[in-house]
């Protein structure tokens, strides 16, 4: 059983966990991630490791509640426990000093921006980050990544805070005025794939990771394929973290909406 130790609300239906896991505390790098399960009966819920504590053994997590599983985990207070947690999974991110790096997050994908700004800044880069929300209240880890960047830049939808308008204006703009070696964009499949267009226009390269549906998240089950330069991927281990241009987006995006009504379903039985 792992405890969980802190839970806070970020915003609303976005929460934050603090959760005892000392081993995967040691060993997660920026752009893992970890699978855990609330109960034995509980689906997987693959999270991206935000942040750890090697000495105090803890991992940081943060989800929104999109669905049923997600519901239960916001249920579950600090001090209980969650059955199991493995990780951590995946391909770290290629951390090195490149120069001038874009970071742009949008929703609750600024959760796994997160540990990549810092990671980068602590390599030596110059780090702009460009956060997006549909508000101020769903704009997440402002202060964390502000901490870590040389500038940040708010985007919202209502003009709530920061500017008003979309992550790819701030993208513009940073291109515009200045040489960038490379970005990252994680949020939305949609937003992702008009970061890629954006960053493509200026020929420079760009990172997405990639958030399909995992089931074990080592290679065996076959539920997280995408296609990434005309062959199958494995996004749990050859991922998450794909080069943007190389990504099917179309395939992606019908994917990540194939069991839309079973997970509705799903959703309105728990909330019975
Ligand atoms: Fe099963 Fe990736 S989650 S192969």
């Amino acid at each position: 059983m792992f405890k969980v130790l802190e839970r806070k609300e970020l915003a609303p239906t976005e929460f934050e966990i603090l959760v005892d896991a000392p081993r995967i505390a040691k060993k997660a790098k920026a752009g893992q991630f970890v699978i855990l399960r609330i109960d034995e009966y509980g689906e997987r819920i693959p999270l991206t490791v935000v942040d750890t504590d090697a000495e105090a053994g803890w991992v940081r997590l943060i989800f929104q509640v999109i669905g049923k599983s997600t519901a239960q985990l916001a249920t579950v207070m600090a001090g209980e426990a969650l059955s199991d947690i493995v990780g951590p999974l995946g391909k770290a991110t290629d951390i090195e000093n490149y120069g001038t790096v874009l970071l742009v997050g949008g929703g609750v994908g600024i959760a796994a921006l997160f540990p990549i700004v810092k990671a980068l800044k602590e390599a030596g880069n110059r780090v702009v980050t460009v956060l997006g929300a549909k508000n101020a209240e769903l704009l997440i880890l402002q202060e964390d990544c502000a901490n870590y960047s040389d500038e940040l830049i708010l985007m919202t939808d209502d003009g709530s805070v920061g500017q008003k308008g979309l992550v790819t204006d701030a993208m513009e703009a940073v291109f515009k005025r200045e040489e960038v070696a490379m970005t990252w964009a994680i949020g939305p499949s949609i937003m992702m794939k008009f970061c890629t267009l954006t960053a493509q226009k200026y020929d420079t390269p760009i990172y997405v990771s990639l958030n399909p549906i995992m089931i074990d998240g080592t290679g065996m089950c076959g539920g997280c394929r995408v296609t990434v330069a005309d062959s199958i991927k494995f996004a749990c281990v050859d991922g998450p973290e794909f080069l943007g241009e190389e990504v099917d987006w179309d395939e992606f995006v019908n994917r990540m909406q194939q069991y839309r009504p079973e997970e509705q379903l799903s959703n309105e039985r728990y909330e019975k």
